[in-house]
C-alpha cells in the first residue's frame, strides 16, 4: 500500500510519551469495534487534534473514530480523552485504509479535512483520494452514508473534480450533519489566501 502520509514523528515530549504508552480505553486496534449506539464518524487524519477535540465536544450526538498515524497528534488526542473522558471518542493510530479494511460495522460518516496534497506530479500516487480509494470506501459504506472532504490545495481540488466527474458511485450534495472548527491546516490555507473547497458525497 502506497504511503499517503510523511514519516514526520514530531518531537515527542515526555507527556506525549506518557499518553502514547497509556492503555487508554479509547484506543482501538485493527478489527476492534467502538462500543456506541451513536452514528459513527470516521475522521481520517485529524492532525494535531486541536480542532478535532472541539468537534468531538460540540457534536455529542455522534461517535467519532479518529484515525491518525502521526504520533504526536495521536498522543494529544489520547491526552484529550483522558482529561475529558468523552463517551463519543475512539482512536486508531495508523493508516485509515488498513483500519477500515479490517472492520465490518456501519460507518455513517467519513471526514477528510485537508488531506496531504502531495502537489508534485511524481507524488500523485501518494494522494489519499483516488479512484481506488473512492471505490474502496463505497464498498465499505452503507446506503445513505456521507463523506466530507475539505481542501485548500488547488491541485488537489482539480484532482478531486476530475475524479468526481468520472465516477457514478456517489451523489454530490451539500448537507453534512457534523459541524467543524477551523483546523490548523485550514488556518494555514486561509493565511495563504487559498480558496477552500468542500465536497460532500452521498452513497445512494
Ligand atoms: C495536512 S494534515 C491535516 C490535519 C487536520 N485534518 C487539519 O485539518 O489540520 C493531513 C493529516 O492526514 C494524515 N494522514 C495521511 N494519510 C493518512 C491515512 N492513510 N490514514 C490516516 N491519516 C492519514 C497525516 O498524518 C496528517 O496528519
Amino acid at each position: 500500500m502506497i504511503k499517503t502520509f510523511s514519516s514526520r514523528a514530531g518531537r515527542l515530549s515526555p507527556t506525549n510519551i506518557t499518553f502514547l504508552e497509556k492503555n487508554s480505553p479509547c484506543v482501538l486496534k485493527l478489527g476492534d469495534v467502538p462500543k456506541t449506539k451513536k452514528p459513527i464518524v470516521i475522521d481520517i487524519g485529524f492532525g494535531d487534534a486541536q480542532s478535532f477535540s472541539k468537534d468531538v465536544m460540540s457534536n455529542e450526538g455522534f461517535c467519532f473514530l479518529g484515525i491518525e498515524p502521526y504520533k504526536k497528534g495521536f498522543a494529544r488526542a489520547v491526552e484529550f480523552y483522558e482529561t475529558n473522558k468523552p463517551d463519543n471518542l475512539f482512536l486508531f493510530n495508523g493508516d485509515a485504509r488498513e483500519y477500515i479494511e479490517s472492520i465490518d460495522f456501519d460507518i455513517h460518516f467519513i471526514r477528510i479535512h485537508f488531506p496531504d496534497p502531495w502537489p508534485k506530479k511524481k507524488h500523485i500516487k501518494r494522494r489519499l483520494i483516488s479512484k481506488q480509494f473512492l471505490e474502496f470506501i463505497h464498498s465499505k459504506l452503507k446506503k445513505g452514508s456521507k463523506v466530507e472532504i475539505i481542501t485548500d490545495s488547488r491541485v488537489y481540488q482539480e484532482h478531486i473534480n476530475e475524479l468526481l466527474e468520472t465516477q457514478r458511485l456517489f451523489e454530490i450534495i451539500d448537507n453534512f450533519e457534523i459541524s467543524y472548527e477551523v483546523s490548523t491546516f485550514h488556518t494555514k490555507g486561509l493565511k495563504k489566501g487559498h480558496s477552500i473547497e468542500r465536497y460532500v458525497l452521498l452513497k445512494n
